[in-house]
C-alpha cells in the first residue's frame, strides 16, 4: 500500500508540492509539545534550564533557594528555557508534570513553601519571598499572569489551610482550592523525597494533583479541580518551580527530578481570534489533500478483489470477537493506563522488548501491572494484536503470564499482564554482564530445576493442552519471568500464533521470526515455526539454564564459541560433561540428574526436527519418570532436506512411521 502511494506522489508534481507544505504545517503543530526529563540534575543541565539569581544545580537537585543555613526571606525560579503552548490554535494542549522534591525543615516553624509554577513572565519578581513562595510580590497579585501549584509548608494568610496544604493559585497565593496533607499521612516539611503528579488534562479543562511517598502510588488524588489554562494562557508560556523562605524561619527547597510530557488533545477551539491566516491555509492544504488521498484509495479500494473484502470483514469480525467474549481480558481506556503509568514515565520501565516497552503500572487499589506499549513502528499490526488478546486471553496456566487487559485507541496498541517482582531469568543466570546482576546463590539447582519443569509444563499445555496449538515461537531467557517463589511464568507472546489442531496440514505457521541462537537450523531453510522448532528454543533455554552460558554468536577465551550446542556436545564427546555445568550451582546438586536432563537439552536441540522429543515426553524425563533419551556421542550433521516421512502419508505404514507422526503431532 504504501509503495503504491509512493508511486502516485511521486508521478504527481502539484500533490508532491502540497504534501511538502503540509509536512512543513505539522512541523509547526510539533513545535507545542514539550518534553522534559531529568532523572536527576547535572551540572550541564544549567544550558537548558533559566535561574533566578538564589537558584542553581547542587547534589544532583535543583535547589531553588539556596541550601545554606540562614537563607532567610529569601526566593527562587527554577524554569525551563524553552517556552510552549497550550494550544497550536486547532487543538488545546494536555500535560502531565512529574517531580520528587524534598523540604529540609532549618527552623521551627519552617517556611515557606515550593511551587510548580506556569508563567507568561520567567523572571523572579523582586520582594517575593516569605508568603509569595515566588510566585508572585505584594505588587503583583492579581495582574500577573501565572498559575501554580503551591507546596504550602506554614500558614500564611487567613485564608490557608494549616502548614501543610497542596493549593492551586491563580494570579495570587490564596489558592483557589487547597487540600490539607495531614489526613494523608504526609509532611511537607518531614525532609523526606515527596513525589507529586500533576495531570492536566486540556479536555475536561481539569487538574488532578497525586502526592505520594516512596514506592506506593496514591490511590486517588488529593486534589482535582476544574481549570482551564487555555482561559489564562494563550502565548508563550515557560514551566518550572519557584519557592522562598521566611524571616528567621527557614527551609532547604530542592527537586531531584523532573518529567515533564505535554500531548495534544483534539478539543476544538471555538475561539475564532485564534485563526489566523495560517491556520485556514493549512487546514485547506490538509483537507485538499486528504481529499485527493482518500479518492485515491476509495478507487483502490473498489478494485480490491472480494477476497480482500471478505478478510476485512473477518478482521472486524474478529474484534467483535474481542468485546462480545465473555472470556475477553478487560478493555482499559488509555486514560486510565496512562495514569497507571504516569503517562508512561521513563522512571517506571521495566524492560523494552522486540514489540515494545514494558512499564509498571499501579490500578486502583495498589494493584501492580506490566503494562507492554506496542511500537508503533513495530511489525506487530492490529491484526497480530487482536490475534494475541484472543488467543492469549483464552489461555489459563500456572505457567503463562496471565493477560489482564488490553486498549486499543488512539492509535495506541497496548497490553496488561500481571505484574512478575522477580524479574526475567536472564537477569539471574548470565553474570557479569548486567550491573545489577543478581546474588549469584539466588538461583539454586533446585530453582533451576523448577524453572525447567515450569516452562515445560507452559509449552506442553501450548503445544497439547489448549482446544488450539498456539506456538510461542520465541523461547528465551528474557520471555521467561519469575513470580515471588521463582515459578517460571512463560510471557511475551508478542510472535505467538494459533494453529487450528483440526488442520490437516503441518502445525506450522510462515514467516520467519524468533531470536538468533535459539533457532532451530531447519527454520533458516523452511522460514516456518513448528512445534518442533519450539522444541528446539526450549533445548537452548535448558543448556542456558545449566550452563549459565548465552547461546552464542561470541567467543570467549576458553574456546567457548558460536553455539552453545557444539560446545556441550563436544564436551559429551569427550567425556567431560560436568565442566559445562555452570560453577555457582552448589556441590551438593544431583549430578547424576543434571546429567539427565543435559541428555535431555541435546536431544531436544537435534539437528534433525523429527528426533527431538515431544514436551509431554521431555516433563517425564524431567520428573524422573522415564530415563532421558539416547544421545549420540557425535553430534548428528545437519541435514537438508530434512529426513522425516510426511504427516499426510499417515501411520499405519510402519513403526518409524508411528513414532515420526505422534512426534509431529505432539502425542
Ligand atoms: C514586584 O515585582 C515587580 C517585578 O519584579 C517590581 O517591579 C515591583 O517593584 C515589585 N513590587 C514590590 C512591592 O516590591
Ligand atoms: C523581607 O523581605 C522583604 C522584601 O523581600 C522586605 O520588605 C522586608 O523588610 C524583609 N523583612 C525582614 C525582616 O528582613
Ligand atoms: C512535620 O515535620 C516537622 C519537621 O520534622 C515537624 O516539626 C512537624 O511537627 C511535622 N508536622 C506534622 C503535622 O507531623
Ligand atoms: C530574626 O532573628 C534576629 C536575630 O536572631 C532577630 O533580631 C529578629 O528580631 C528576628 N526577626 C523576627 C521577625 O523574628
Amino acid at each position: 500500500m504504501a509503495y503504491e502511494c509512493n508511486n502516485f506522489f511521486v508521478s504527481s508534481r502539484a500533490v508532491r508540492i502540497l504534501v511538502f507544505l503540509t509536512l512543513i504545517g505539522s512541523c509547526i503543530v510539533q513545535v507545542n509539545c514539550l518534553n522534559i526529563s531529568f532523572p536527576s540534575f547535572k551540572p550541564e543541565d544549567r544550558n537548558v534550564l533559566n535561574f533566578s539569581a538564589n537558584s542553581y544545580i547542587a547534589f544532583g537537585a535543583l535547589q531553588v533557594t539556596p541550601d545554606v543555613n540562614g537563607a532567610s526571606n529569601t526566593s527562587g525560579r527554577v524554569l525551563y528555557g524553552q517556552p510552549f503552548r497550550l494550544s497550536n490554535g486547532l487543538l488545546k494542549t494536555s500535560f502531565i508534570s512529574s517531580f520528587v522534591f524534598n523540604i529540609q525543615p532549618q527552623t521551627s516553624p519552617t517556611g515557606e513553601g515550593l511551587a510548580f509554577i506556569l508563567t507568561e513572565s520567567p523572571p523572579l519578581p523582586e520582594n517575593s519571598g516569605g508568603q509569595w513562595i515566588g510566585i508572585i510580590n505584594s505588587s503583583t497579585t492579581g495582574s500577573s499572569n501565572i498559575v501554580a501549584v503551591e507546596f504550602d509548608t506554614r500558614k500564611s494568610f487567613p485564608e490557608d489551610l494549616d502548614d501543610n496544604h497542596v493549593g492551586i493559585d491563580v494570579r495570587s497565593t490564596v489558592s483557589i482550592a487547597q487540600a490539607s496533607l495531614n489526613d494523608k499521612g504526609l509532611n511537607l516539611s518531614g525532609g523526606y523525597d515527596i513525589r507529586a503528579t500533576l495531570f492536566y488534562d486540556a479536555q475536561l479543562a481539569e487538574i488532578d494533583i497525586v502526592v505520594y511517598r516512596g514506592e506506593h502510588r496514591a490511590e486517588s488524588p488529593v486534589l482535582s479541580h476544574p481549570l482551564d489554562l487555555y482561559e489564562f494562557f494563550r502565548g508563550d508560556i515557560y514551566v518550572g518551580f519557584s519557592a522562598s523562605t521566611g524571616v528567621n524561619a527557614t527551609q532547604l527547597n530542592c527537586v531531584k527530578s523532573w518529567n515533564f510530557t505535554s500531548y495534544e488533545k483534539s478539543v476544538q477551539i471555538s475561539d475564532k481570534t485564534s485563526f489566523n491566516h495560517l491556520w485556514i491555509w493549512l487546514m485547506v492544504s490538509v483537507s485538499v489533500v486528504t481529499l485527493l488521498i482518500l479518492v485515491i484509495l476509495f478507487i483502490r479500494y473498489k478494485k480490491r478483489s472480494h477476497k480482500r473484502r471478505l478478510m476485512e470483514a473477518d478482521d472486524s469480525e474478529v474484534e467483535l470477537k474481542i468485546l462480545n467474549s465473555s472470556t475477553a481480558p478487560q478493555k482499559f481506556r488509555l486514560k486510565e493506563l496512562r495514569f497507571a503509568t504516569e503517562n508512561f514515565n521513563s522512571m517506571n520501565k521495566l524492560g523494552k522488548g522486540g514489540f515494545g516497552t514494558v512499564y509498571k503500572g499501579v490500578l486502583g487499589d495498589n494493584n501492580v501491572v506490566a503494562v507492554k506499549r506496542i511500537s508503533k513502528n513495530s511489525s506487530h499490526g492490529k491484526k497480530d494484536f487482536i490475534a494475541e488478546v484472543t488467543s492469549i486471553g483464552n489461555l489459563h496456566h500456572k505457567n503463562l503470564v496471565k493477560l489482564i487487559g488490553w486498549c486499543y485507541e488512539s492509535n495506541e496498541l497496548l497490553l496488561v499482564y500481571e505484574f512478575m517482582p522477580n524479574g526475567s531469568l536472564d537477569k539471574f543466570i548470565f553474570r557479569n554482564e548486567t550491573a545489577e546482576s543478581e546474588d549469584d546463590k539466588t538461583l539454586t539447582w533446585g530453582r533451576r530445576h523448577n524453572i525447567i519443569i515450569g516452562v515445560a509444563q507452559a509449552l506442553d499445555y501450548l503445544h497439547n493442552g489448549c482446544q488450539n496449538r498456539v506456538l510461542h515461537r520465541d523461547i528465551k531467557a528474557s520471555n521467561i519471568l519469575m513470580d515471588l517463589e521463582f515459578n517460571a511464568r512463560l510471557g511475551d507472546f508478542g510472535l505467538a500464533r494459533v494453529v487450528q489442531l483440526n488442520e490437516n496440514t503441518h502445525h506450522s505457521t510462515k514467516e520467519i521470526a524468533g531470536t538468533p541462537g535459539y533457532m532451530a537450523p531447519e527454520s533458516f531453510h523452511t522460514g516456518r515455526a513448528t512445534v518442533e522448532t519450539d522444541i528446539y528454543a526450549f533445548g537452548i533455554l535448558m543448556l542456558e539454564i545449566m550452563c549459565g552460558r548465552r547461546p552464542g554468536h561470541r567467543c570467549e577465551a576458553n574456546g567457548y564459541c558460536n553455539s552453545i550446542v557444539d560446545w556441550v556436545w563436544e564436551n559429551y564427546r569427550i567425556n567431560s560433561l560436568a565442566s559445562v555445568v555452570d560453577s555457582r550451582i552448589n556441590e551438593d546438586a544431583d549430578m547424576e540428574q543434571i546429567k539427565n536432563l543435559l541428555m535431555l537439552a541435546l536431544s531436544c536441540c537435534h539437528p534433525n526436527p523429527y528426533e527431538r522429543p515431544p514436551m509431554n515426553a521431555a516433563l517425564q524425563v524431567l520428573s524422573g519418570e522415564a530415563e532421558p533419551p539416547e544421545v549420540a556421542v557425535e553430534k548428528p550433521a545437519f541435514m537438508w532436506p530434512v529426513f522425516g516421512p510426511l504427516r499426510e502419508v499417515g501411520c499405519s505404514l510402519s513403526g518409524a512411521q508411528f513414532t515420526a507422526s505422534a512426534v509431529l503431532s505432539g502425542r
